[in-house]
């Protein structure tokens, strides 16, 4: 096979907050790609980077009382350690905000005013004149001008569904300032996708077989071909100040590229910005290179329509992407993860607690196919297949057949010379379907088809008998070819697994096998000759990880902080009985506490804290978690009442959605004590 050069990346997450699961499983995905990719001797260049520019990043910078500048570069310094710690190789991780991204995007905005496909018109949009600012949809709210349903955004009702203007809406007000906008009149420039040329570009682009999903493909024809309302229309690619971005050039005035025009733009940037790192010609090598995407199926529009059109009609030495791999969503127990509300759970918690970080790729990888699907992280799920799959069937081989080898051989394995291994020949017999489930990102299929294999391998060490072979002296050579045969086939699989699991698969390699360098795909014929005695290679997940994961369980927490002195854990103690800083009656009015009467308690099995209670708040009924089982058994609580923290955001744990706190007393010895009201107050009355 041809060496094949390619140029991978992953989408650019905004660079307002960390990274969450929905990121690092669209990397995991692309990472796994890439390394079965290099592991078949092609050359990758991996990038990702930090999408910096927009209105949101700039008001959250303001909301924080800090630059924008500065508000990347803080995010940007979290980046290096999730990516590690994720064994994420991307070979660069950039930012928009960069000179790069500057030069790249002034050059491909004038490339497209040469060819004629920007226009500059005045559009009248709603401004803020109380923030200074013209008010993106989103910042707009107002009475539904169909339904007249209240507090809808700027460009659909949430009541009809209809959609509209945001200069339809009735009574809007600005949510950054709560001001009534007011139309005001301001030059833009528009990219023209309706022009015939793109569109008669983008049809053929689409249709190029091997590209895009077909899913994907019918979506952007959609957009490409409907008529009517839904006609493709111009792109409006400039902002005016006060903007985060990259200036529109050759202009006096101050106006500003749309972010969603640089961002992408970004992908070069951090390629341009690793080629010089690196000693690489830019243009030769993206032009040497297929050009691959992996992105979420949120912004496939972009990335099917916009993208390819600006790069086709800027010209070399910009080239259209090659191919665009489009992802589902991944949700925590069923429920939909929000961008915006962050649920789920938290990629630096599963580092900071030691989980392993091969279980989710493991995890990610099984639930992974090549459809534009949604997969959902279910802990009882990712324990049973971290548990019984990799490890009670792939590591259990090694740690079964090692023994006896490193005990009674030496630790040298048996030498069969031209004769095939039974288990190791079916194990690399399947070396081609392993193969083409990685090219086409069917990970799920290849994890299946390695546990399958590893279920046959066990189950032809189970039937050798090996603790009765080993009680023979007359049948040590039969004991010796068993157990060789189950580690060349661990070998063979673990080199299979190397592209999701990077970690464990160096550690087989290294460790138990004595092989230093990197493994490629053509050493699942390797068969080495020896062992080094058998270490621990993988643990399983255990509940309380699951459980820390979850649930902010201080011990947890405790465990993975610096060591503390002395000293300082005096102070520590000290400050948490102090009491905390002054607030004002307008901070104490946000807490909406309320009697709440629990109707019902239950234990929740797998956790030893927690009572799942019912509570009845005068009509309303809500679930909380509380962590008071060392205190009170469920059944005494059962129509007593106490005080509930009302409104308090919901937070997802392992066993449910929590939906606000009771109030309960504790100091510096064990005792935890719920608060009750005196009598006479009934359900739902306010406490303040
Ligand atoms: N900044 C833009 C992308 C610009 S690309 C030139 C953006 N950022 S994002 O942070 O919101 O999303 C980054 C990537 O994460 C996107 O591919 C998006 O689809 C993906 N995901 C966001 N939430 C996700 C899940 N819950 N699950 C899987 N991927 C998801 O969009
Ligand atoms: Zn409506």
């Amino acid at each position: 096979m041809s060496r094949r050069r390619l140029f991978v990346t992953t989408a650019l997450p905004y660079a307002n907050g960390a990274f969450h699961i929905g990121h690092i499983m669209e990397y995991v995905q692309a990472d796994i790609w890439v390394r079965f990719q290099r592991m078949c001797g092609h050359e990758v260049h991996f990038v990702g980077a930090d999408d910096a520019h927009g209105a949101p990043n700039m008001l959250k910078a303001e909301a924080e009382g800090v630059t924008p500048e500065q508000l990347v570069a803080r995010i940007a310094a979290e980046r290096p350690a999730h990516l590690r710690g994720f064994h994420l190789g991307f070979d660069n991780w950039h930012s928009t905000h960069s000179p790069e991204n500057t030069e790249l995007s002034q050059d491909i905005f004038r490339r497209l005013v040469a060819a004629g496909l920007i226009d500059r018109r005045a559009i009248e949009q709603l401004y803020d004149p109380v923030k200074g600012m013209f008010l993106a949809d989103r910042y707009v709210r107002g009475e539904c001008p169909n339904c007249g349903a209240p507090d809808q955004y700027g460009d659909a009702c949430e009541n009809c569904s209809s959609v509209y203007a945001a200069t339809a809406l009735k009574n809007p007000r600005s949510t950054l300032s709560g001001a009534t906008p007011v139309l005001r009149s301001s030059d833009h420039f528009f990219f023209r996708l309706s022009d015939p040329r793109c569109v008669g570009f983008l049809k053929q682009w689409l249709q190029t077989p091997g590209r895009l999903q077909p899913q994907v493909v019918n979506k952007a024809r959609e957009w490409l071909e409907g008529a009517g309302d839904k006609a493709l229309g111009d792109w409006d690619i400039s902002r005016d100040p006060p903007y985060f971005g990259i200036r529109v050039p050759d202009i006096a005035e101050e106006k500003y590229l749309y972010v969603w025009l640089d961002a992408p733009i970004g992908y070069l940037a951090s390629l341009k910005n690793y080629c010089a790192k690196k000693g690489l010609d830019f243009a030769a090598t993206l032009n040497a290179s297929e050009q691959i995407h992996f992105i979420g199926k949120d912004i496939i529009y972009f990335h099917t329509l916009f993208w390819p059109a600006m790069l086709k009609f800027a010209g070399a030495p910009y080239k259209v992407p090659d191919r665009v791999y489009v992802h589902g969503f991944i949700g925590v127990s069923g429920e939909k993860m929000s961008k915006s509300r962050g649920t789920g759970i938290s990629p630096q918690r599963y580092l900071d607690i030691g989980m392993n970080p091969d279980w989710l790729r493991y995890y990610i990888a099984a639930k992974l196919n090549a459809a534009v699907e949604d997969i959902d992280f279910n802990p009882d799920d990712f324990l049973a297949r971290v548990n019984s799959d990799l490890v009670g069937k792939y590591v259990n081989i090694a740690s079964r057949a090692a023994g006896f080898v490193s005990k009674q051989f030496g630790g040298r394995l048996y030498d069969f010379g031209d004769e095939s291994p039974p288990s190791w020949g079916l194990v690399v017999a399947q070396d081609d379907s392993i193969a083409e489930g990685y090219e086409s990102r069917e990970f799920g299929r290849v994890v299946r088809e390695v546990m399958a294999l590893a279920d046959r391998v066990n189950q032809r060490f189970d039937e050798a008998k090996p603790w009765d072979l080993a009680k023979d002296p007359s049948r040590r050579d039969d004991l010796h070819r068993a157990c060789s045969d189950a580690l060349l086939a661990f070998f063979a699989l673990s080199v299979y697994l190397a592209p999701i699991l990077p970690a464990t698969a160096r550690r087989v390699a290294r460790e138990l096998f004595g092989l230093e360098r990197e493994l490629t795909f053509d050493d699942r014929r390797l068969r080495p000759a020896r062992i080094a005695p058998f270490k621990h290679l993988l643990t399983r997940v255990e509940e309380k990880q699951l459980d820390a994961l979850f649930e902010l369980l201080p011990a947890a927490a405790e465990a993975t902080r610096s060591p503390q002195t002395h000293a300082e854990h005096q102070q520590h103690a000290a400050r948490e009985q102090a009491v905390s800083d002054v607030i004002t009656i307008e901070d104490f009015a946000k807490l909406d506490l309320r009697i709440a009467r629990i109707v019902a308690a239950e234990a929740v099995e797998g956790a030893d804290k927690l009572v799942k209670l019912t509570l009845d708040l005068g009509g309303e009924t809500r679930t909380v978690f509380a962590g008071i089982k060392a205190a009170y058994a469920p059944e005494a609580l059962t129509g007593r009442l106490t005080v509930m923290v009302a409104n308090l955001a919901p937070r997802k744990m392992r066993f449910g959605v929590s939906e606000g706190m009771i109030l309960a007393a504790s100091g510096d010895g064990p005792g935890i004590h719920l608060i009750a009201p005196d009598e006479g107050a009934q359900p739902g009355m306010r406490v303040k």
